[in-house]
């Protein structure tokens, strides 16, 4: 195997809801030349495109990849290029060839140029099978395309592990909350959403039910677990490598909207299901994180008031 292209770091999916952020992360870290920003969209006034490199790059153009890590002497990649779960049901094709196809382009370099890879997974790997608190380790059979191309994801990561020694390294998030970024299409968007909706109109029209529990995180938690993941000693990575639990929160859809309430002033939600619920329903209400605890010492610093606070503070400016 060829030595490390290099040092710097390179982020795909960049423009998203999590790349917004993680770069940031990052560049503070490491510096802002360190960490070369990329994505399939052109944005030029978003804060990873003016705030250091950026390159144009699609994850399914195998040779285009191979260049840029090369050009800019990457050594580890955050690969966060990916289609969400909402528009991975209508799309399935695009869900499919973006998802495993853009993670096979990234670990075939990851092999060729002995990169380091971080492959986010998701609480979408569990299907309606599993417990509803959900162990690190149980029979994976989602119902959505989305579900099938994480276990995938896990699948290749496992596999270029074993066979190739590439380390590969990945967390199943839950549902993400931020403020500074659109949620990308997910089924976790109404946590977003209802944030903007309360302080632009003082409604929402959620499209899960009250009584819908899901796992959920604030950002800053997940990219803090992000780093810790990537920093943590090779030899503290045990077998969940390729999609570590980690817990966060765990509120109804009706909690999250009386939380608002309490805060936005004469707010009001109404909750009108759509096919959205389904994949809701697929998956689990809270996480069992404690092999992230004992092998990276992760733990949650945001609950369900924490984190609305935050979000309401962020969007007010
Ligand atoms: P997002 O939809 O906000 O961002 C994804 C980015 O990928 C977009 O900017 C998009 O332009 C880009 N992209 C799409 N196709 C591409 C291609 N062919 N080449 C390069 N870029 C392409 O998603 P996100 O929320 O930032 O998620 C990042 C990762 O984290 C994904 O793997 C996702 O499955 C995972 N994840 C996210 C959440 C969440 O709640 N946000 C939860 C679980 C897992
Ligand atoms: N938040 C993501 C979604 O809803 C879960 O991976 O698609």
């Amino acid at each position: 195997m060829a030595g490390a292209s290099g040092n710097r770091i390179l982020v795909t999916g960049a423009l998203g809801q999590i790349g917004t952020e993680l770069v940031e992360a990052l560049r503070l870290q490491h510096g802002k030349d360190a960490v070369v920003a990329s994505d399939v969209r052109d944005l030029p006034d978003h804060s990873c495109v003016t705030g250091g490199p950026y390159r144009h790059l699609s994850v399914i153009d195998a040779n285009g990849f191979d260049k840029v890590v090369r050009e800019e002497e990457i050594g580890t990649v955050y690969h966060l290029a990916a289609i969400l779960s909402a528009t991975g049901e209508k799309k399935p094709e695009l869900c499919e060839r973006i998802n495993v196809g853009g993670t096979i382009t990234v670990l075939e370099a990851a092999r060729k140029h002995r990169l380091r890879v971080y492959a986010p997974s998701s609480i979408a790997v569990f299907g309606p099978d599993a417990p509803k608190h959900a162990p690190q380790v149980c029979s994976l059979n989602p119902t959505t395309i989305y579900g099938k191309t994480k276990v995938t994801g896990e699948r290749l990561a496992m596999n270029y592990w074993k066979q190739y020694g590439v380390d590969v390294r990945g967390i199943r998030y839950p549902g993400l909350i931020s403020y500074r970024s659109p949620a990308g299409g997910g089924t976790t968007d109404y946590a977003v959403d209802i944030f903007h909706a309360a302080l632009e109109n003082g409604h929402y029209d959620c499209f899960v039910k009250a009584e819908t529990r899901l796992p959920m995180m604030y950002m800053d938690d997940a990219i803090r677990a992000t780093i810790a993941l990537m920093d943590a000693p090779i030899d503290s990575i045990g077998s969940a490598r390729g999609g570590y639990n980690i817990s966060g929160i765990s509120f109804t859809a009706g909690e999250l909207a009386d939380a608002v309430a309490a805060r936005v002033p004469d707010f009001t939600c109404d909750f009108r299901p759509d096919v959205r619920q389904e994949y809701a329903d697929s998956w689990p209400d809270s996480i069992d994180d404690s092999m992230a605890q004992s092998d990276w010492h992760w733990k949650a610093d945001y609950d369900l008031n924490a984190l609305c606070d935050a979000m309401i503070s962020g969007l007010k400016g």
